[in-house]
């Protein structure tokens, strides 16, 4: 789920988790009979159903937060023994699978973000709409959005607001979020709103204020573009030949780590200069084949009868058939 998009206040409306680009990511994945897929962002299981569903497969469902879990439940007992829930990030994939007895993957798929379920519960801290405490950590463990917004140097505040939500105003962002602290700890997510709003001005499509600051501080708190680098490496490593990998984004600091994995790994980056010696450690073997030259947002429908749809963009590679030794992972 996208916080910077303007559909953010009609998805609070909603109970349940509408996954995006279904139909697109179960024909990017191919579900196979006897196949083994992860899907990597369980959240309400909407994903993993879908491939449950198109293929006699099995599912290795990963989630890192521990409420994803109870909602796994429901299908474990619809398809006996063929998914099995996995609390954990998907930076560890590799590690996980291994853990778990699985040795090769035939697909996997990430939707990235946080859940409906998550932005909607007041007391996780997600959303600038809703009162709560300001902690946004998926995990339910480590240093909590009150602590980083309370404890950061003003400079680093800013560069944060920017790298991770893109936020023009950062510096003056930064100053008011430094100087309010100065008089009182910010406590709570509307605090931190007011403060925002009270430099950004509401955009005239509608966007609040606190979009970028609130989508920077979760992906920071949740070290998401770290854990996405890991599961792309782990992908890598764990697909067998001819395996899928379907990545569904939000915003373009996620994008922008897809598209250049795949590129690289695909061979096409070229090499910056003919003169400059074929590095081994900068050239790695080609190891992917993007499946979608452009990539996939939603049709007009979906985002009509789903509008926080609207930032999606999903990508689908393929794991290459690798022909010498030297060149596997
Ligand atoms: C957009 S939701 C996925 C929704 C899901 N596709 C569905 O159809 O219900 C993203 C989920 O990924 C989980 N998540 C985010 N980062 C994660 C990570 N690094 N490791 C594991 N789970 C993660 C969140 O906790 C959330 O439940």
């Amino acid at each position: 789920m996208n916080p910077s998009d303007p559909a953010t206040t009609a998805a609070i409306v909603k109970t349940e988790h509408s996954p995006v680009l279904l139909d697109e990511m179960i024909a990017g994945l191919c579900p196979k009979d006897g196949g083994i897929y992860v899907d990597g962002t369980f959240g309400g299981g909407g994903y993993s159903r879908a491939i449950l569903k198109s293929a006699n497969c099995k599912v290795w469902a990963i989630d890192r937060d521990p409420e994803a879990q109870q909602r796994s439940k429901e299908l474990r007992e619809t398809y006996p023994g063929r998914i099995t829930f996995v609390l954990g990030r998907f930076g560890d994939l590799t590690n996980l699978m291994r853990k778990s007895g699985v040795n090769r993957i035939d697909g996997i798929t990430l939707d990235l973000g946080m859940s409906s379920m998550q932005l909607e519960a007041d007391e996780r801290g997600f959303s600038f709409l809703r009162a709560g405490p300001l902690d946004m950590r998926m995990e339910k463990t480590g240093p909590s959005a009150r602590e980083i917004v309370n404890s950061l140097p003003e400079e680093e505040l800013s560069q944060l607001l920017f790298q991770y939500g893109g936020e023009k105003k950062s510096r003056h962002i930064a100053k008011a979020i430094v100087m309010a602290r100065s008089k009182a700890p910010f406590q709570t997510t509307l605090q931190l709103a007011d403060t925002v709003s009270g430099i950004v001005r509401r955009s005239k499509n509608g966007i609040h204020p606190a979009t970028r600051t609130f989508q920077a501080l979760r992906i920071f708190v949740n070290d998401e573009i770290n854990e996405l680098k890991k599961a792309l490496n782990g992908a890598e490593v764990m697909l067998s030949e001819k395996g899928r990998l379907a990545i569904v984004s939000f915003h373009s600091a996620e994008d922008q780590v897809v598209k250049k994995f795949l590129r690289e790994k695909s061979g096409l980056i070229p090499r910056p200069s003919r003169h400059q010696p074929f590095a081994k450690d900068t050239y790695s073997a080609k190891t992917f084949k993007i499946i979608n030259k452009r990539v996939i947002t939603p049709k007009k429908e979906e985002i009509f009868a789903n509008p926080r749809a609207r930032s999606a963009r999903l990508r689908i590679a393929e794991k290459k058939v690798l022909t010498s030794a030297k060149q596997k992972v």
